[in-house]
């Protein structure tokens, strides 16, 4: 339409312009064409781009339907006059592409953000979050990351709320399903992965889309592990615990960053300036866009009691650096007024309009505003990506436990039992807002007969219910090894799914009984998207596999591993507890003047009714094989410290080994963790093969923060080389002055 009024418009201008240049010029003017379209815009304009809408009540029409229907037009309406920067929800692409076309025959041309939680699936579902972590494998994120992008094209969506960086130590809080585990170290090699995988390098190739570094910051800490609540934090902490996963996805490029719901030292994320402009922009150097968590804005004022509705919460928000609201209305309502009272300055509206405008550019929209989806989707390799899915279980699941039941033997009789074994959407888990109606999706059943395994299946008992117990000996009796289900149901983790209980509903500790009781071997097989307390199962099953939500193909991925057609490959990145009394339990926490270690000390730090130790230890994860540990060293070697092993395979069967750095300053300035992730690497080796393993670590990574500033020291260091954090041989270094 009205290409000669758009002549006259910066925006359109650049538009017809950009497209006969190449990329790279676009690029290296972009703040010119901000700044030109900056000055054509009505301040209505400006705060239309920093408002994210559902668009209800037309939301949930479809394409067709939004030209039809009344609340359609006028959503489109106000698409076109400039209302809304950014829209939630994915519509489809036809959908996707007329809000677009809407959206760039408005005055100015500015394209949309169309965003929604794609976070472990698009179209094909990958396991989640915190079982991918168990893979340690930054470069598998990546392609997992790549893979949703092109996915979430094709359903409408060019920016997606993931990765979530929230470092978790928290059992008991539903969201650990969603995040990268506990580590610092390791959550800072998977989170900017998965945000290069989504964004590409070139963001504005048509096959990638804004990632969102979420939930600014400290979520994971909320106090008593529930979700939205305050949290009281130290900066050192701060700095050396929860920010680093944030740190390297600026440094890897994040386009945008969700502040968190919650209040930080009282002050929630999302009018919190220290958080989201003196660290996030200025030492951070993130230069995208910020967007509030849902209604967050709005809710500084009807749940945390700190600021009015409208003029004063816009104020807020906007004056601590918060870009974008998503849902709320407040600064479509009050910024005018915010601005008339001079609370608010035109710079300060300026500026989050630039950040907005910046991503859109650096994603090619201004150019490429719609899709052509037909073509895109005959360039995706849609069964690669199944495959994908299906390495990812594999290499998500965590084998915890084995007397040498596993890998089945071939030509066993197999009894399955557990209702979630038969379940599709306990495979996919929490989160699960992608459209997978066209791509195979497995159970545990069909991938144990994938693999040729004899097995018969019958449900036997709900994980949280009903038991059928004549069942249950009737499948045992007729087995060689039993294979049982146990965990938690998907809809157990997620957002506000915190619990007081992660020990085994009783039920699953009766079905345990009734099997050992009838004396075959049992293969439990747990999922679930948190850590559990299984200490029965420990003791009782002559094998526990921790398979997770392990995604779509993750009955393919998990049977792979049962049946040895994969080496187990996962290793846990959180703790699992005795209890939930422990948590939140880390490997990583601080010592003490009366440490636990060695146990067995009456007045040590430990509880009196459970060990010290956790069931299974951060790192923990065992193979088919085994693997002995010799001539631990390190030496310096420049800026960086070397740490050296052999490793040894002493079984038959080739596997690869997590071999892992972990770190004590001896003589800090202040207390520190009895132990940190400091490096890792995998290998793979052969049966009686030994393999000389070096992990160089920068010196520099040995500091954490300190009066104000982040500091290494010099002096005694512990070191552990080791299969896991409560592992390995100690060594001691020194840092020169
Ligand atoms: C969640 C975010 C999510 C947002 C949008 C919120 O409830 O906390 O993680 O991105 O909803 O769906």
């Amino acid at each position: 339409m009205e290409m000669s009024r758009k002549g006259f418009v910066c925006g359109a201008a650049a538009l017809i312009i950009c497209a006969a240049r190449p990329l790279v010029a676009a690029v290296a003017d972009v703040d010119a064409r901000i700044d030109a379209l900056l000055a054509q815009m009505t301040l209505e304009e400006k705060i239309g781009q920093l408002w994210q809408t559902n668009g209800k009540p037309s939301q949930a029409i479809e394409a067709e339907d939004l030209s039809k229907d009344r609340s359609g037009d006028r959503f489109l309406a106000d698409v076109r006059a400039g209302r809304y920067g950014s829209l939630i929800g994915r519509r489809g692409a036809d959908g996707y592409n007329l809000l677009q076309r809407t959206a760039m025959e408005g005055r100015l041309g500015i394209p949309l953000l169309i965003g929604h939680d794609l976070i472990h699936s698009a179209r094909t579902c990958f396991p989640i979050p915190l079982a991918l972590s168990c893979s340690w494998e930054p470069e598998l994120w990546r392609r997992i990351g790549e893979a949703i992008a092109v996915e979430a094209l094709t359903l409408g969506c060019n920016w997606t709320f993931t990765p979530m960086s929230d470092i978790s130590p928290d059992a008991r809080w539903g969201r650990i399903a969603e995040g990268p585990g506990q580590d610092p170290y390791l959550a800072s090699l998977l989170v900017p992965a998965m945000v290069k995988g989504l964004q590409g390098d070139d963001p504005a190739d048509g096959r990638h889309i804004a990632a969102c570094a979420k939930h600014y910051i400290g979520y994971g800490a909320s106090t008593g592990g529930l979700d939205y609540y305050a949290v009281e934090m130290a900066d050192g902490t701060l700095r050396d615990v929860y920010l680093p996963p944030f740190r390297a996805a600026v440094d890897a490029g994040v386009a945008t960053v969700m502040p968190a719901f919650h209040s930080f030292n009282g002050v929630p994320c999302s009018m919190n300036r220290y958080l989201l402009t003196d660290i996030l922009r200025g030492e951070l150097g993130f230069d995208g866009l910020t967007i509030s968590d849902y209604q967050a804005v709005d809710e500084m004022a009807t749940g945390h009691g700190v600021a009015e509705r409208g003029a004063d919460a816009a104020a807020k928000a906007l004056n601590a650096g918060m870009d974008m609201e998503m849902i709320s209305d407040n600064y479509e309502k009050g910024l005018k007024a915010a601005l008339a009272s001079g609370r608010v300055k035109i710079e300060t509206v300026d500026n989050a309009v630039r950040n907005i405008l910046r991503v859109k550019f650096r994603f090619g929209l201004f150019d490429h505003p719609t899709v052509d989806v037909a073509a895109l989707e005959r360039t995706i390799d849609f069964p690669a990506h199944l495959a994908l899915s299906r390495e990812a279980a594999r290499k998500s699941a965590v084998l915890l436990k084995n007397d040498g039941v596993l890998p089945l033997r071939p030509g066993l009789k197999v009894a399955l039992v557990g209702d979630v074994a038969d379940s599709v959407r306990e495979m996919r888990g929490c989160w699960e807002h992608g459209d997978m109606s066209n791509i195979t999706n497995t159970t545990l059943l069909a991938g144990l007969r994938a693999d040729g395994v004899d097995v018969t299946y019958s449900s036997c008992y709900k994980l949280d219910g009903a038991r059928n117990e004549a069942a249950l000996r009737a499948a045992a009796a007729d087995a060689d090894v039993v294979v049982a289900a146990f965990g938690e149901y998907w809809g157990r983790s997620g957002e506000n799914r915190s619990v007081t209980r992660i020990e085994f509903a009783p039920v699953q500790l009766k079905v345990l009984e009734t099997l050992k009781r009838a004396g075959r071997p049992v293969v439990a097989v747990v999922f679930g998207g948190r850590p559990l307390a299984l200490p029965e199962l420990d003791r009782e099953a002559n094998a526990v596999l921790m398979a997770w939500n392990p995604g779509g193909a993750g009955g393919w991925g998990v049977a792979d591993v049962l049946t040895g057609l994969a080496e187990p490959y996962g290793r846990l990145t959180v703790d699992f507890p005795n209890a939930t009394g422990e948590c939140p339990k880390v490997y990583n926490r601080m010592t003490t003047g009366r440490p636990s270690e060695p146990a067995g000390a009456r007045w040590s730090t430990h509880y009196m009714d459970i060990p010290f130790t956790s069931v299974y230890p951060f790192g923990w994860g065992l193979t088919y094989t085994t693997f002995d540990y010799a001539g631990e060293r390190v030496h310096a070697d420049g800026d960086d410290m070397v740490f050296s092993v052999d490793v040894k395979n002493t079984g038959d069967r080739a596997g690869s080994e997590v071999v892992q750095v972990y770190v004590r300053d001896v003589v800090a300035a202040t207390v520190r963790p009895r132990r940190e992730l400091k490096g890792y690497a995998r290998v793979w080796i052969e049966p009686g093969e030994t393999k000389t393993v070096q992990i160089r670590v920068p010196k520099a990574r040995l500091g954490y923060w300190v009066d104000g500033s982040y500091r290494v020291e010099a002096g005694e260091f512990k070191a552990w080389i080791a299969p896991h954090s409560d592992g390995g041989r100690e060594l001691t270094f020194r840092l020169a002055e």
